[in-house]
């Protein structure tokens, strides 16, 4: 079976395609808005030093399971030790909870094309009421989400080289381009510099259990991290890839658009005289005020932001779809149309109850939280870090040594001298940290019984791992 395994087209293609899952609304929609609520440059710190001490860490360590086992999430824990089959498993729920609210986001991006050619930007005063009733409406969101979703599943029905491939290599560039851009646009605003004060002067005191906790989340969700999507995706990858300069090119720059995007919005944010704590509406009322603000030409920039958003977006849930149905190929044996098709199906039905959670349905919930929030807070806050917590251990106590050094040098073509501090980080040091950070965050957080209900589903699929 192993030989048969698709590869990546490319060696660029391969850093694209993870580039691609990195890079999405996490960077754009949700790091700007979690920054804002987080009071900012202290968050935009920690965030860094979770991504350079974690994160970075932690994708090398699932490239190196999902190339060395050739099999994605579930089959790489199974492979090598079954009680940690539940890791793998706690990686397709989290899929399937992540895209039970992306999907609605993606649909909101894939709106905003078309808002930007019928009037949107012509009021900029209502751009912030618009954005409101348009996601209260039972209807229009949801066409677009269904929209969105079926334009994934299209793309993993088609496989991986030939779908996902394609479509990161023409956006990604495009994307970043437009963002500098708009930030070159934003930071010329009057009054912009408080923007850049509030992202770079970190606030030490606004620090607190619950930021740490939504900045290590944000790190994981960010990187694609912590639910075996870049196992699966470094199962796709050839032998003579490069795992540590890949996991360091694709950390950049998935941070340098997260970072950028921060640097198109606050400036124009504060320039407006808008609320940085505006919450996830921020990217989708912000943005278009800047386009306002730039005439006619705005109305292509917004038509344009709003595409590469959506692509980028769509590279990012692909992966996330690509774990679910590897899953169902890989340990169910079933036809990859069939598994698309049925995990797509399912992806609906979540992708309406959250969406109408933000309306009609608002009163609906469990936990004290709404659909869209349940999904949300159970897999950024609990199910990725907690993941990336059970990876790092397993790589780390239950893998050996002299294996791991092989398969991450290419039995020692490649050269990597950071070896032995990738390994005690990895080892020691990150499962203490994220213990220490998921402790204090979900100790401190609101939604304790969410929190608790979170922890209970991790303990139960231990318990039951090895008939996973
Ligand atoms: N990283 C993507 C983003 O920033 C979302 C995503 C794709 C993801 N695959 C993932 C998040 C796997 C967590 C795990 O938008």
């Amino acid at each position: 079976m192993e030989n048969k395994r698709e590869n990546w087209g490319s060696r660029i293609g391969f850093i694209m395609a993870a580039a691609g899952s990195s890079v999405g609304l996490g960077n754009i929609w949700r790091f700007p808005y979690l920054a804002g609520e987080n009071g900012g440059g202290a968050f935009i710190a920690v965030y860094l030093v979770f991504i350079i001490f974690i994160g970075v860490s932690i994708m090398l360590a699932e490239f190196a399971v999902g190339r060395k086992t050739g099999l994605a999430a579930v089959g790489a824990y199974k492979k090598i030790n079954k009680n940690f089959t539940f890791a793998g498993v706690l990686g397709v729920l989290s899929a399937f909870f992540i895209m039970g609210f992306y999907p609605v986001v993606g649909g909101w991006a894939s709106a905003y094309i078309l808002k930007s050619f019928t009037g949107l930007l012509s009021n900029p005063a209502a751009i912030g009421d618009v954005f409101g009733e348009f996601i209260g409406n039972p209807v229009e969101p949801i066409v677009w989400m269904a929209i969105y979703l079926v334009v994934n599943i299209v793309i993993v029905a088609k496989g991986i080289a030939g779908g996902i491939e394609k479509a990161g290599k023409i956006l990604m560039p495009t994307l970043f381009v437009l963002l500098i851009a708009i930030a070159v646009r934003s930071v010329t605003l009057p009054g912009a510099s408080a923007g850049l004060d509030f992202l770079f002067k970190p606030d030490w005191s606004s620090i607190d259990g619950g930021v740490l906790l939504a900045a290590l989340g944000q790190a994981f969700f960010s990187l694609s991290l912590g639910m075996g999507c870049m196992i699966t995706y470094g199962s796709y990858l050839s032998k003579s890839e490069n795992l540590p300069s890949s996991a360091l090119t694709v950390s950049l720059m998935d941070t340098g658009v997260a970072l950028l995007a921060g640097i198109a919005l606050f400036p124009a944010l504060f320039a407006f005289g808008l609320e940085p704590a505006a919450g996830p509406g921020l990217v989708f009322v912000v943005a278009p005020q800047i386009f306002a603000s730039m005439g006619g030409i705005g109305v292509l920039f917004s038509a344009l932001f709003f595409i590469a958003l959506t692509i980028a977006a769509l590279t990012s849930s692909v992966s996330l779809l690509e774990v679910v149905v590897a899953y169902l190929i890989d340990e169910r044996g079933w036809a990859r149309g069939k598994s698309v098709y049925t995990a797509g199906g399912i992806m609906v039905v979540t992708g309406i109850l959250s969406s109408l959670s933000l309306g009609v349905m608002s009163g609906v919930t469990v936990f004290g939280v709404g659909a869209f929030d349940f999904f949300d807070i159970l897999t950024d806050k609990i199910f990725l870090a907690i993941g990336g917590l059970i990876l790092a251990v397993f790589v780390g106590w239950f893998m050996d040594k002299n294996e791991l050094k092989e398969e991450i040098t290419n039995g020692g073509k490649v050269s990597f001298g950071l070896f032995d501090i990738w390994y005690n980080l990895v080892k020691f040091v990150i499962p203490v940290a994220i213990a220490i950070v998921a402790f204090f965050g979900i100790t401190g957080i609101e939604q304790t019984s969410l929190m608790i209900f979170g922890v209970g589903i991790i303990v139960v699929l231990g318990l039951f791992s090895k008939k996973l």
